[in-house]
């Protein structure tokens, strides 16, 4: 049968150039200005393998999974479950069975707070989030403890964004019945201690979920070294489509988490009086999935995998040692989360001038950034502030780009001060 994944060049020595090849959108213009991407953190741009598979998909193998005895229907299966043993291996998830094809990050979390929270929590228990969670990893837990009278308990963070490690001890009870913990800040780059944290609370048998949708991208993960009980991301953070995420979870939490949504595919038997579910991982898999979107993910994956996720964490960090120090020296510029720990994202505020403006006006040289509370309300209230500029790094970004940013910000400065 056709294989779809599109053999990738072996990139064994970093080569920013080659890499940005890769990714036609890098070369396009903006504004008639050479587009500088620096949005990475809302979404990543993708490589030309990654668009060719879906293309190819869509022209070659498009038919349902898991249901035709046909050859499209075969070989779309074989590619859609290959994806997952390359998530599987990408993560080191024990077992495959315990990836979860989900929209995104939104609906991973969503579908934990729905499912085990439901089943599990009850009047007076404690769920734990930290203070600067994005609204994704805290309005779900909201809608849980409504309906079962669990309450919100929120880890607060010190002036640089960093969680205060002695408060967590200290809210960790024999209350807690779960904690939701973010990996990496999407607004302020810290990165959390979470080994730290989920040592801690399964020294009291309290579950952990990590939000990786902000660390996936940029750090290794290896969840069995980790021991969390769910990992949440997207596809669309680590170059790959939108609408499609995962969630990791543990196998022995799974079979015993009812299903999140009805439907085709999650079923093995149904009758008006009885209906068994499906075994993992399908029992979590109701209705047609995003095929190409899964198909797409694991190319990217394979493609992150050809560079090695330890070879893009070192440059993105020499990205981010390189943006703050130029940053830095603005006076006129407060950069807003100085963690110790940072992934490559610096949010920044600049004296006289609202994020959007700013923003409006990198636009016009060609350098995307994204600007507002970056779903992440709490934390602007927590710096008194409405709203940041923020850059994010990946690794198709060069030190030349943020040259290119750190001069446009000096003729912001200069306009507004
Ligand atoms: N959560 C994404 C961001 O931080 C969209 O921009």
């Amino acid at each position: 049968m056709e294989n779809l994944f599109i053999d990738i060049t072996e990139k064994k020595i970093f080569d920013v150039e080659k890499i940005r090849k890769d990714f036609p959108i890098l070369s396009r213009l903006v504004h008639g200005k050479k587009l500088v991407y620096f949005d990475n953190a809302a979404t990543t741009q993708k490589p030309k393998q990654v668009i060719e598979t879906i293309q190819n998909y869509y022209s070659n193998l498009n038919s349902n999974i898991h249901r035709g005895v046909h050859y499209l229907s075969e070989a779309a299966t074989k590619e859609y479950e290959c994806a997952r043993k390359i998530i599987q291996n990408f993560i080191n998830a024990k077992h495959l069975e315990e990836i979860i094809y989900t929209r995104g990050t939104t609906e991973s979390i969503n579908l934990v707070a729905s499912s085990y929270g439901y089943s599990n929590f009850k009047e007076g228990d404690e769920i734990l989030i930290s203070a600067m969670e994005h609204h994704s990893n805290i309005v779900p837990w909201q809608i849980i403890c409504q309906r079962t009278g669990a309450k919100l308990k929120v880890i607060p963070m010190n002036d640089n964004g960093e969680i205060i490690i002695e408060e967590f001890d200290k809210l960790l009870n024999e209350k807690t019945k779960f904690v939701s913990i973010v990996h990496v800040s999407n607004s302020l780059g810290t990165i959390n201690p979470i080994k730290y944290i989920i040592d801690k609370a399964h020294r009291l048998d309290i579950p952990v979920l990590v939000d990786a949708a902000q660390s996936i991208q940029h750090l290794k993960i290896d969840v069995q070294d980790l021991d969390c009980d769910f990992l949440a991301f997207s596809g669309h953070k680590i170059y790959g489509p939108t609408g499609i995420g995962i969630l990791y979870g543990k196998k022995k939490h799974l079979i015993e988490m009812p299903p999140y949504q009805g439907g085709g595919d999650m079923i093995m038997s149904v009758s008006f009086e009885k209906t068994i579910y499906n075994e993992l991982p399908y029992k979590f898999e109701a209705g047609t999935p995003n095929i190409a979107g899964v198909i797409g993910l694991g190319v990217a994956i394979r493609y992150v995998n050809n560079i090695g996720i330890e070879v893009i964490e070192k440059y993105e960090k020499e990205l981010l040692d390189y943006g703050s120090s130029l940053l830095s020296d603005m006076p006129e510029l407060k950069i807003i989360g100085n963690a110790a720990n940072k992934a490559s994202v610096i949010s920044f505020i600049i004296d006289n001038a609202h994020p959007h403006d700013v923003g409006t006006i990198l636009d016009r040289e060609g350098i995307a950034i994204r600007t507002g509370h970056h779903c992440t309300e709490p934390v602007m209230r927590r710096f008194n502030i409405p709203a940041t500029s923020r850059a994010s790094f990946s690794f198709y970004n060069t030190f030349e780009e943020i040259d290119v940013l750190a001069k446009s910000l000096k003729k912001v400065i200069n306009l507004f001060n």
